[in-house]
């Protein structure tokens, strides 16, 4: 049986945050969310996560996914594994790994995981170009000799290239004997995980486990370690979706998030930002500069520039140029939804044609009705929010005004201009608004008079 534990609990002084570190966001959802899901993807069981000072927001993001601990104040990796140690079984194997490391694939987990012995320990190593900031893989010949810290590295171990990614399979029971023999003789004054290394690896069999894809172990530690794991992780995600028949025109500023699923002929645009539980089916057109977050969009859509949130759009649907699909709506088949028309909690059937700057809110809306230009549903008085029901094949006028709670029958037409506070039949025109008056000769009128001044 191999637990998880997850280390959490550093300050993250360096990312200069009132948030907790792993709470910051990579492609809009907190880095330890990825790490979870690597574990969870691997069939590890529930981790326990280590948190510290401000742990309480960290147990609320992920509560459910995880057990906690607390390790407040931190005081180091090493310190984080004592405080673990507490709420883990006697014996058996432990994967460490850290909140701030959030590229892991779950593939990898499972070959280190694997290529350490059954009664061995072990920790997984890169080799990089630029080591700065990572502990040093200390060897003699080709043994592991332990990790030095780069703090308290000598010069000339600040050369050694080989680096400790932070991700260990450790034996319970030889930690749980060896724990107590750390100290904070250090340049950080911490209890160091990693001196616990050297020490296992004299008392029974250790593995280093060498990365193929350095990218894996990328900490985040500060921002512009943020923003560069954010940069690898779109890129791996948009890489996924060249390779599966997805066309991304410009990949540079395209960002798709972790979870999103696209279907084979979808084209994304330049800007494009699509994120949550996203789905998109095939041949649709997201583009250039939409954002869609938890946006279920059906097959041969196209969408311009315009905003989808957590709504439901059928197939051969046309969004756009820039509108807001706020929360709520389910767009049918073959509905057509135009430039600047925002749409909340609002059904509309299918065929129905919304063009232009229109609201349309709380409503229920029937197949091949068409809203005209400026058409607004007047659902809030202030307090409450009232519902508006429009029939199949209802024809709204421009610019009116429909005062909800309100129902237009079948077929039933709005003139232009009016504001309707009543029920209107099926098949029935409704005029609410004032009759025309032409006062004649009042304009030639009006000149003399000023004439006269
Ligand atoms: C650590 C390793 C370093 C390795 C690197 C890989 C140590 C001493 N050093 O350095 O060898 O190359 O990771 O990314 O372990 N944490 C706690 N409690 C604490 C301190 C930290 O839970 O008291 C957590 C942090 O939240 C973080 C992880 O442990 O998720 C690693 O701590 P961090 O301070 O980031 O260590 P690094 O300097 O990156
Ligand atoms: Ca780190």
């Amino acid at each position: 049986m191999t637990a998880t534990v997850v280390l959490a609990a550093g300050d993250g002084k360096r990312m200069h945050s009132a948030l907790p570190k792993v709470l910051h966001p990579l492609l809009e959802k907190p880095m330890l969310a990825y790490v979870l899901a690597a574990l969870k993807e691997a069939g590890l069981g529930q981790p326990l996560v280590v948190v510290g000072r401000r742990g309480d927001a960290v147990e609320q993001a992920f509560a459910g996914q995880a057990t906690f601990a607390r390790q407040d104040p931190p005081q180091g990796t090493g310190d984080a594994l004592r405080v673990a140690l507490r709420h883990l079984p006697a014996d058996g194997r432990l994967l460490v790994i850290s909140g701030d490391t959030p590229l892991w694939r779950s593939r990898t987990l499972l070959d280190f995981i694997s290529a350490v012995s059954a009664e061995g320990s072990g920790l997984v190593s890169a080799e990089l170009t630029d080591p700065g900031g990572y502990g040093r893989i200390v060897r003699k010949g080709q043994d592991f000799v332990g990790v030095v810290e780069e703090r308290d590295a000598s010069d000339e171990e600040r050369q050694i290239k080989e680096v400790n990614a932070g991700l260990y399979l450790l034996q319970v029971k030889l930690v749980r004997s060896l724990i107590g023999e750390l100290d904070s003789k250090n340049a950080q004054g911490e209890l160091y995980l990693t001196d616990l290394l050297g020490l296992m690896a004299k008392a029974g069999p250790f593995t280093t486990f060498r990365l193929e894809d350095p990218a894996e172990m990328s900490g985040v530690n500060d921002r512009r370690q943020l923003a560069a794991a954010n940069a690898l992780l779109r890129q791996r995600i948009i890489d996924h979706w060249l390779d599966h028949g997805v066309s991304v025109l410009d990949p540079v500023s395209t960002w798709i998030g972790s979870d999103v699923q696209l279907a084979e002929d979808v084209v994304i645009g330049p800007g494009v930002r699509i994120f949550g539980q996203s789905r998109v089916g095939g041949g649709s057109r997201i583009g250039a500069a939409t954002e869609l977050f938890d946006a279920k969009i059906g097959a041969d859509v196209h969408i311009r520039q315009s905003v989808v949130e957590d709504s439901e759009i059928g197939d051969r649907v046309k969004i756009g140029p820039f509108s807001h699909l706020r929360p709520g709506c389910v767009v049918e088949s073959d509905v057509e939804i135009g430039n600047f028309a925002e749409l909340k909690n609002t059904r509309i059937g299918s065929g129905s044609k919304a063009h232009h700057h229109c609201y349309l809110g709380d409503s229920e809306i029937g197949r091949k009705v068409n809203i005209g230009a400026g058409a607004i549903t007047v659902n809030y008085d202030g307090k409450v929010k009232h519902r508006t029901v429009i029939a199949d094949g209802a024809f709204i006028g421009c610019n009116a005004n429909l005062i909800a709670p309100l129902v237009i029958g079948e077929g039933a037409y709005v003139a232009a201009g009016s504001t309707v506070t009543q029920e209107v039949p099926a098949q029935s025109l409704a005029v609410a608004r004032e009759r025309q008056r032409n006062i004649e000769g009042w304009a030639r009128r009006r000149a003399g008079s000023h004439k006269e001044e």
